[in-house]
């Protein structure tokens, strides 16, 4: 047994320069273990959390995890979409078009700061509660399970013209495609984040042009599944209530499965950048075979929305804490 303790010795010195490299490195990489000894119930707290709020809110994981990719897609996962707007100071994110009056779940987002800042004070970054509550709202829905990696800074600011910026579900496939590819995410993330329109809600307003008035023609979109169609004409009369809320997976509106997929294969998609993926002359050869693959496995999907939302979770994160801090409550910088 003697000969193994320089092996052990070794081990022990690995996982010291690794935590070293974690928590202070210049470029540091978030890890999964960021918590362990600061707040080692991080992950249970936000789940409970969670837990309390569905039962009075379906829709409240749908709801926390687009909170994650609106964050990522802005100057990077740095809680920015979190921070309220101060006149002359904040122009808050809140306000941006794919936010205002659709961006939910803020509130839950402060009750999980606040049972955080209880048991750890100080510890728990606001962005990192957004990719925790994204993973814990995946899961709790049916989906799959991944090891959400850690360590992120808040922001002290907040960016309005990039958050104007967010992919539009009026997008065709080349400006999505831009957009992912301008925050280091390739096609398959495309395709694959997008299935988590497999749950939640979204407004008329964002189907009545394929209803009524496809491109300007007065016809309906001709990719929309005509059982579809008179099913939605029905929810979103024209002139009608354009915040109405719609299933965005009819068949299992709450469940995270591979229901979206399935749903665009037979032209029932919701959203004009939804169908776009498998419909569109570009997608052809390109996104649609994605679809396809989603669609006849959910065990592929789910692999490849873990690996998607690790990727979406990396993108620009701000560990410096030059730049950063630890907010105390989500809405405001500290010392504000
Ligand atoms: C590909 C580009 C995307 C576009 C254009 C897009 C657009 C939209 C729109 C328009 C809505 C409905 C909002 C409303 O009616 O108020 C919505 C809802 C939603 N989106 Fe996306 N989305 C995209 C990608 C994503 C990604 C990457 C995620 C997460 C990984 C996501 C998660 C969700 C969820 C869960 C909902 C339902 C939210 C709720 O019920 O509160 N979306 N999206
Ligand atoms: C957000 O929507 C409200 C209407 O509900 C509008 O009054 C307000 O100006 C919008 N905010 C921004 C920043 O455009
Ligand atoms: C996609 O949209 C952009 C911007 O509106 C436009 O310039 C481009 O021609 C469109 N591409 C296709 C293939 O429709
Ligand atoms: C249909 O859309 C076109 C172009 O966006 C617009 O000029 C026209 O007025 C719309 N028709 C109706 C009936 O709203
Ligand atoms: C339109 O629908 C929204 C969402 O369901 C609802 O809150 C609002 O009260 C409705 N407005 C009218 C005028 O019915």
């Amino acid at each position: 047994m003697a000969s193994s303790t320089p092996h052990a010795a070794a081990g022990v010195l690995v996982l010291l320069v690794a935590a070293a490299v974690c928590l202070h490195g210049a470029t540091a990489q978030l890890c999964e273990d960021y918590y362990a000894d600061t707040c080692p119930d991080a992950y249970d707290i936000v789940k409970q959390v969670l837990i309390d709020a569905h039962k009075s809110d379906v829709r409240i994981y749908a709801s926390l995890t687009r909170l994650h990719f609106h964050d990522c897609f802005v100057q990077g996962c740095d809680g920015s979409l979190l921070l309220d707007g101060v006149p002359g100071v904040i122009n808050s994110e809140k306000g941006a078009p794919a936010n205002n009056n659709s961006a939910r779940g803020f509130p839950v987002v402060d009750k999980v700061k606040a049972a955080l800042e209880e048991a750890c004070p100080g510890v728990v970054s606001c962005a990192d509660i957004l990719a925790l509550a994204a993973e814990i709202s995946v899961e709790l829905s049916g989906g799959p399970k991944w090891g959400v990696l850690l360590g992120r800074l808040d922001s002290k600011t907040a960016n309005f013209a990039s958050a104007s910026n967010l992919p539009s579900p009026f997008d065709n496939l080349t400006i999505l495609e831009k957009k992912f590819r301008d925050v280091g995410l390739h096609n398959i993330d495309l395709v694959t984040l997008s299935g988590a329109h497999t749950f939640g809600r979204a407004q008329c307003r964002f189907v009545t042009a394929r209803l009524y008035n496809f491109s300007g023609t007065n016809r309906p979109d001709p990719t929309l599944n005509s059982g579809y169609r008179a099913f939605l004409t029905q929810r979103c009369p024209q002139n009608g209530n354009a915040s109405a809320l719609n299933d965005l997976d009819p068949t299992t509106p709450n469940i995270f499965d591979k229901n979206y997929y399935t749903n665009l294969a037979v032209n029932r998609g919701f959203l004009p950048s939804d169908q776009e993926l498998k419909s569109s002359p570009q997608a052809q050869g390109v996104t649609a075979p994605i679809v396809d693959r989603f669609a006849t496995s959910q065990d592929a999907f789910f692999k490849s929305f873990a690996q998607s939302m690790i990727n979406m979770g990396n993108i620009q994160p701000l560990t410096d804490p030059s730049k950063g801090e630890i907010r105390c409550n989500c809405r405001k910088v500290n010392d504000s």
